[in-house]
């Protein structure tokens, strides 16, 4: 049988990998995947960036099922075009996709079912939103409503800084649209985690949690980015955080989708803050994450392509999840410059045994070359997080590109 993945990250090609372990599947269309796709086991890079096309693509190549791994295609309601057209996908559908695709929607949401986050307002009136912020403590965060390629979250360390956001996101309207209405919310502190949730529309099951390391720079400082890298599980995980993510995050999220009656048929990623012990929503993803699809896949044992068959078929309760029982690190390798500016197009020399995920490459005549700023994601696994971590070191040494940079501190904080 064949199946198709979307998005061009790390991400998808772990996913694509972790899908080529199952020997019923001959093909794995990787739309439009990266030059880590181009060489992976089964694979084949197709070129197509509109919905419609991709629908022909899969009913053409009769392809099995689909996965999205792009937040953007399930906000534009790929899910839904799918579905009508009887193709098996694995994904929220457009309204279920606002979970993501709008932090307003989000957090009425959570507040209507009564999911712990911060406390907030929002605002579609600049004037309106200037005079609160006169009156709140700092640093307060400033939320962009709808996608903006996760630029759209300012922490505002005071007033001029706040003014400042407003004005850029609501008057400047920086990220087309995305910014109009806004989000102004509690600043929390704690350490954050990243909780990823099957759902069947009926069922649930926690799938795995990791930790992700967004900033640029070693001990959390410097620009956002992408992801620098990820380790899984959580390393402040314990039975008690748990219970707590389940009755306070998990389970009202889950009665809220069934009660606005969402059609969701995938996994979300749940962003948390926790503070003193106690979980905060941050915010929902209707797809995996990267880097921590990364660290998190290498360490599944059950087959994936039967899990998200059991999801398609609303059978999630049906099968059972099991895990190795070892931790897994991934650091990312970016070009020097990432996030602002850096070089494209220089060779990149592989001569390793972990496990490579690409984000930024591309295969041109037969030469592996730097595409991105986000270069190559590697992961290693081992019985403790320290083992996982040192033979992930180890191997970023044998790895050569010019400029390469990475943090050093990954699954050290
Ligand atoms: P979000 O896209 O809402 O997850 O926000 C992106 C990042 O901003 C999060 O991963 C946090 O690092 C930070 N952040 C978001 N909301 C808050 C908050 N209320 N307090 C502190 N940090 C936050
Ligand atoms: N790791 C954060 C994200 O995938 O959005």
């Amino acid at each position: 049988m064949k199946v198709a993945v979307i998005g061009n990250g790390g991400r998808e090609q772990a996913i694509a990998w972790k899908l080529s372990h199952n020997s019923n599947i001959e093909k794995i269309y990787c739309i439009p995947g990266n030059g880590g796709t181009a060489l992976e086991n089964k694979c084949e890079n197709i070129n197509l960036n509109n919905i419609n096309d991709m629908v022909e693509f899969a009913k053409k190549e009769n392809i099995e099922l689909t996965i999205v791994g792009l937040e953007k295609y399930l906000v534009e309601g790929i899910v839904d075009v799918f579905q009508k057209n009887n193709l098996k996908i694995i994904g929220p559908d457009k309204k279920a996709s606002l979970l993501e695709g709008s932090k307003v929607y989000a957090k009425n949401f959570a507040i209507k079912y009564g999911i712990q986050t911060a406390k907030y307002n929002s605002f579609d009136n600049f004037e309106e939103a200037l005079k609160y912020i006169k009156n709140i403590e700092f640093p307060a965060v400033i939320k962009a409503d709808g996608l903006a390629a996760g630029k759209g979250v300012v922490i505002a360390k005071d007033l001029q800084d706040a003014e400042n956001t407003l004005n850029d996101f609501m008057n400047n309207d920086i990220f087309s649209g995305a910014g109009k209405k806004v989000i102004i919310e509690e600043f929390l502190e704690g350490y954050e985690m990243s909780v990823f949730v099957l759902i069947d529309g009926e069922n649930y099951k926690i799938f795995q949690t990791a930790k992700d390391h967004k900033k640029i720079l070693e001990g959390e400082k410097g620009l956002n980015t992408g992801g620098m890298g990820a380790v899984s599980p959580h390393p402040m995980l314990n039975d008690e955080l748990m219970k707590k993510i389940k009755e306070k995050i998990v389970e009202p999220t889950m009665l809220g989708i069934k009660r606005e009656q969402l059609n969701y048929n995938g996994i979300l990623f749940i962003g948390l803050m926790i503070q003193n012990n106690e979980p905060y929503l941050l915010e929902y993803n209707v797809r995996f994450g990267d880097p921590e699809t990364q660290a998190i896949l290498p360490l599944l044992e059950t087959d994936l392509f039967e899990i998200f068959y059991a999801l398609s078929e609303r059978k999630l309760d049906e099968i059972e999840i099991k895990w190795k029982d070892k931790k897994s690190c991934c650091v990312v390798l970016a070009a020097k410059g990432y996030p602002v500016k850096y070089e494209k197009g220089n060779e990149i020399k592989l001569d390793t045994n972990a496990l490579v995920f690409h984000a930024g490459t591309k295969l041109e005549n037969g030469k592996l070359l730097t595409n991105g700023g986000r270069v190559l994601s590697i992961v290693e696994t081992g019985k403790t997080l320290e083992e996982a971590r040192n033979k992930a070191y180890n191997e970023i040494e044998k790895i050569k590109f010019k400029d390469k940079y990475y943090r050093k501190d990954i699954g050290k904080i």
